[in-house]
């Protein structure tokens, strides 16, 4: 064999003997177990969470209707794929679109907001049949060959993939004069993230994606949400399309969900899913009972403890209280919130979680990430205040 093209190995790291691959920055903290808001560590401390597990949960931890329904459809039926019928995989479906209110009836359970946005993309091109994606600067979609051909500077970090699967444009945020020659007849979906996770809890100005809606209409590009993030009562609002009242023709969503079990799912509306056959979409995993059982359990908490009327009253608080401190400015919406920091967000971010509460930060590296579990109280807000103003400029 050739030695031209092997790849020499990193030499080992010290803390590889774990078997882990190590990819991701470590936050510098033990979890044991979580109640609540609250992380517990192995030396006692109770931190408070307000990263959410990367915006997954959503009903906080440990909650009693959660454990419950997760133990209870275990102990009935832990799998069976789609080719077997399920009463419960058609009650979370039939939830779903009913809390999403705005006609896309038609639902399809995948395993992660990659996944999901994947599926997406390959409808909207078979649909179509154009060859041309949009996406927004700024925008991530996920890890994997259609989801990272649209996510911004992807290509220069880290896709790996030789080429993309489809041409792709990127449209500057904001921009709507841009719009009308970016998005043509040849463009076959124009993929959103209505606001920007990953870049800072970024909200795209409502006049401009209104300005994308109406020109995906006249060209016949399908419009898709990505809410795997903003979406599943993260704005206060069931899904931010509902918040800026801007229907899409497809939305994705994952992360709250299942509040902690891994699903993701495709909602379309009837002209979209009218074009389905057997056999366009396919999953293993996809759809399972317990997956689908969480996803009814988390929308009957979010609707019995009204979570999303929670979500605005405590996002006010937030805005109203917390530009303190190192804090000049806050940007997004519900609980998923950037606050604008006057020194770097990473070193802001340690200064917290040395006073026990943990944030996240964001492409941007002056905005701190804030993407708390929907049952937070005004005390919670009230700590972060403090650990702000104690912090000072
Ligand atoms: C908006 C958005 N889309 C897609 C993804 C990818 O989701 P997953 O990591 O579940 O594949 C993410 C993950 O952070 C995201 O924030």
């Amino acid at each position: 064999m050739s030695t031209q093209n092997v790849v020499p190995l990193h030499p080992a790291k010290a803390d590889e003997s774990d078997h882990l691959a190590h990819v991701y920055a470590q936050f510098p903290l033990e979890v044991v177990d979580a109640m609540g808001v609250y992380l517990h560590t192995p030396d006692g401390r109770k931190v408070l969470d307000l990263y959410g597990g990367h915006a997954v949960a959503a009903v906080g931890y440990g909650h009693p209707r959660w454990v419950e329904a997760l133990t209870r459809q275990a102990q009935a039926l832990a799998f069976q794929s789609n080719a077997v019928p399920l009463d419960v995989r058609v009650r979370a479906a039939t939830k779903l679109a009913k809390f999403c209110g705005l006609g896309l009836n038609t639902v399809f359970f995948v395993n992660s907001g990659a996944e999901a946005n994947e599926n997406a993309l390959k409808l909207a091109l078979k649909i179509t049949e154009a060859r041309e994606v949009v996406a927004i600067e700024g925008s991530f979609h996920g890890r994997t060959a259609a989801a990272g051909a649209v996510t911004w500077g992807a290509m220069k970090k880290w896709y790996g993939f030789p080429q993309a699967p489809f041409d792709v444009q990127f449209l500057p945020r904001g921009n709507i004069p841009a719009i009308k020659e970016t998005i043509t007849d040849k463009t076959a979906a124009v993929i959103v993230e209505p606001i920007q996770g990953v870049a800072g809890a970024c909200d795209l100005p409502k006049a401009f994606l209104e300005a994308i809606r109406q020109r995906c209409s006249e060209t016949g590009t399908l419009l898709i949400f990505d809410e795997v993030q903003c979406g599943m009562g993260r704005t206060g609002h069931p899904f931010a399309a509902n918040m800026y009242g801007v229907t899409p023709d497809i939305i994705t969503t994952a992360k709250a969900l299942g509040a902690g079990f891994p699903v993701s799912a495709v909602l379309m509306a009837d002209h979209v899913a009218s074009y389905l056959k057997m056999d366009d979409l396919g999953t293993t995993f996809g759809g399972g009972p317990m997956a689908c059982a969480m996803v009814e359990v988390v929308l009957d908490i979010i609707e019995d403890e009204g979570l999303l009327s929670n979500v605005l009253a405590r996002s006010a608080e937030i805005r109203e209280k917390c530009i303190a401190g190192p804090v000049t400015a806050i940007q997004g919406a519900g609980m998923l919130l950037g606050l604008r920091t006057t020194r770097p967000a990473k070193e802001i971010q340690a200064e917290l979680l040395k006073q026990d509460i943990l944030t996240g930060t964001s492409g941007d590296p002056n905005v701190v990430r804030i993407l708390a579990p929907y049952v937070l109280k005004s005390e919670h807000v009230e700590a972060l205040r403090a650990a702000l103003i104690d912090i000072g400029k």
